[in-house]
């Protein structure tokens, strides 16, 4: 029996269709669901153009149960956060325990947190003149960015790096590993 995925996104959505990509030949991994929450997101128009059932939600839905009844009625084994930028609430975490992963454009525990994403995160790196950076990928509890970590992988941050320069070598080393590792965490 194949395990059924769906990706929560906010942003332009890349990593959702990498995923898709790499799993398009999969019998064992099926990527079965887009969920967002930002009309003005990218990853709708990505949605379409690779077939991928779209559910748009709102908070009260998130937090009501519907969000996980929606899960539920389509069989979703696995949840993965690929840029959403909501905090997880706990009707969710506790409906799919231990199967929710969520990456983070840094090498938690640093630059993690509330408010920290996307750019913000990148600003942060060059602000603090850090000499390297990294992605991170975890498990997702109620808390932001606090799961356990599965994996992670660095990149050096040049003194001359502008936070846009940051943000590209993160996208290609979580491109690369994303759906690695999600494979890895669903198959073992
Ligand atoms: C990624 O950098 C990810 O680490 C962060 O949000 C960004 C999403 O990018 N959480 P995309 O929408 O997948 O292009």
């Amino acid at each position: 029996m194949s395990k059924n995925i769906a990706i929560f996104a906010s942003g332009s959505g890349s990593n959702a269709e990498r995923i898709v990509e790499y799993f398009s030949d999969s019998t064992e991994i099926n990527v079965k669901l887009f969920l967002c929450n930002n009309p003005q997101a990218g990853v709708i128009q990505r949605a379409e153009r690779l077939n991928i059932p779209l559910v748009m939600f709102n908070r009260q839905q998130f937090k009501s149960g519907k969000v996980v009844d929606i899960l539920k009625e389509n069989e979703i084994d696995w949840v993965i956060l690929a840029g959403f930028l909501w905090l997880v609430p706990q009707n969710v975490v506790e409906a799919f325990p231990n199967k929710i992963i969520n990456i983070h454009p840094a090498l938690l525990p640093k630059f993690g947190g509330k408010g920290m994403y996307g750019h913000f995160v990148h600003e942060a790196v060059v602000e603090n003149k850090e000499t390297e950076s990294g992605i991170t990928i975890h498990l997702v509890n109620e808390h932001y960015d606090e799961g356990a970590i599965i994996f992670q992988a660095s990149y050096p941050v040049l003194p001359t790096d502008l936070p846009e320069d940051v943000a590209k070598k993160g996208q290609v080393l979580e491109h690369k590993h994303f759906p690695e590792v999600i494979e890895k965490a669903i198959l073992g």
